[in-house]
């Protein structure tokens, strides 16, 4: 039995979203300051599994397996940010399958403990939030090492068409129908860009008009999900020539947003809507004849962390005053300062790096903050070698002057920000970490020693 109308159903992938059972659009009227335009957004937690990503895990399996790619007792392996992974967790429980999710252990703790209650394997990589394709021992490396095995299957939604493709099947048509073919702009949030690539397709193949709009964070993020301009270069589905306009909204405005969009419009949106909605009323003005439509990926009760992180005034006590499973209050610490010494005046980008080499009269000293056999196997050109462990030991192997200007690199920007801190801490005023790390330089070709 599959009845959209009573909403009474014998399997629960008959609840996936199509034209037939769309998700809801909601109009938005409190939070908008237009008095013509009118914004609706799309409410993804409404899929069966919690997100828009449900669309996406299913549209691969169904296409795995209609290729022939995988079949009964399929091992699979996906490098998740979370709701792929929670979807293909569901997926696979339902197909008898097993999943296996390498990840980053800076994904929010509630989506890595959902993930292994749902039955997935989990294994917690130190990774950027969205697994970075260079990083050697992250999550996309060690997930492609795995499917190298005969036994297993990478479905690759960095990579694989039927991720956009659930959208020109399912989302576009949905808004196409209900906004009965009046939709003018349709905004999202940018991170595998499955969701802006397939619906941007879509949309504009009715009507050429619809203005596509991407938002993305700004560099230094925390929000799940989603990739800075750098982090979407390295995707393969990420194709702005087919969007009008990209937009990028800073972590503040996107959790300010995600607060006032719960608060304000009642809607129990997560930190990507939040960040999607800001970027709306960054790119859109009011218009009488406009209908917006912004996606909203998924809820905010997977997001607690991230709530306690940004909002701390909003923390829960926790039993006996201390943490039962969030971060402790010394990694929120950690967390706290890390995330403020992300600023244009402690970091660089690799061209200032790339500057300092090419003038030494700058006398700047690259300290490379990783284990010695990382540093031996590549290195930023003239970069030291001082692991983290033994910053604050090892003051024979810094500078005298206190004044020098100093790099430090690793192999993401991670560690780098760490090695920053003791620093500073030791009294080093010009410091600054290099974001990217080496997997950035890497990437875009600069020599290594
Ligand atoms: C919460 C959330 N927001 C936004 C996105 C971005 O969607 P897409 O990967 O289709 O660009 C994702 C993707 O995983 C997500 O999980």
């Amino acid at each position: 039995m599959k009845d959209h109308r009573t909403r009474v159903y014998d399997d629960v992938l008959d609840m996936l979203s199509s034209e037939e059972n769309p998700t809801p659009l909601l109009r938005l009227k409190a939070i908008v300051p237009f008095a013509q335009a009118k914004v609706y957004g799309k409410l993804e937690w409404y899929n069966p599994f919690g997100a828009i990503k449900d669309r996406v895990a299913a549209n691969m399996i169904h296409d795995a397996e209609a290729k022939g790619l995988i079949g009964s007792g399929q091992k699979l392996v996906e490098p998740t940010s979370g709701n792929t992974g929670l979807g293909l967790a569901m997926m696979a429980n339902e197909r008898k399958y097993s999943l296996s999710t390498p990840l980053s252990k800076a994904i929010p703790f509630e989506k890595r403990v959902m993930l292994r209650f749902f039955g997935a394997e989990v294994e917690e990589l130190d990774d950027t939030l969205c697994p970075a394709p260079g990083a050697p021992e992250g999550a996309i490396a060690r997930a492609l090492d795995k499917a190298a095995k005969p036994e297993f299957h990478m479905l690759n939604q960095y990579d694989n068409e039927a991720n956009f493709e659930a959208h020109i099947k399912t989302t576009g048509p949905e808004i196409w129908r209900q906004t009965e073919g009046k939709v003018t702009h349709f905004v999202a949030a940018l991170g595998t860009c499955g969701t802006v690539t397939g619906n941007g397709r879509y949309l504009k193949s009715k009507n050429p008009d619809i203005k596509i709009i991407g938002v993305h964070p700004a560099e230094g993020h925390d929000i799940p999900g989603v990739r800075s301009l750098r982090q979407l270069k390295q995707t393969k589905l990420f194709h702005p020539e087919e969007y009008d306009q990209l937009v990028e909204v800073s972590n503040r405005e996107a959790f300010d947003m995600c607060l006032r969009l719960n608060r304000e419009a009642c809607v129990i949106a997560g930190p990507s809507s939040g960040l999607a909605f800001a970027g709306m009323l960054k790119a859109v003005t009011d218009a009488p004849n406009a209908v917006i439509v912004v996606m909203f990926p998924d809820n905010i009760f997977k997001y607690a962390s991230s709530i306690e992180k940004h909002f701390p005034q909003y923390r829960a006590a926790r039993h006996g005053g201390t943490p039962t499973g969030g971060p402790s209050a010394k990694e929120q610490m950690m967390d706290m300062l890390l995330d403020n010494a992300k600023n244009t005046r402690t970091t660089c980008e690799f061209g200032h790096v790339k500057q300092a080499i090419a003038e030494p009269n700058l006398d700047m000293v690259i300290i490379d903050v990783r284990s010695a056999e990382q540093y031996a196997a590549k290195h930023v050109p003239s970069a030291i070698n001082i692991p983290l462990a033994e910053l604050a030991e090892r003051k024979d192997a810094l500078p005298v002057d206190h004044d020098t200007p100093i790099v430090t690199v690793c192999n993401l920007g991670i560690m780098s920000l760490k090695g920053l801190l003791i620093l500073q801490s030791l009294g080093y005023g010009n410091v600054k970490s290099m974001n990217g790390g080496t997997s950035a330089w890497v990437d875009v070709g600069l020599p290594t020693e």
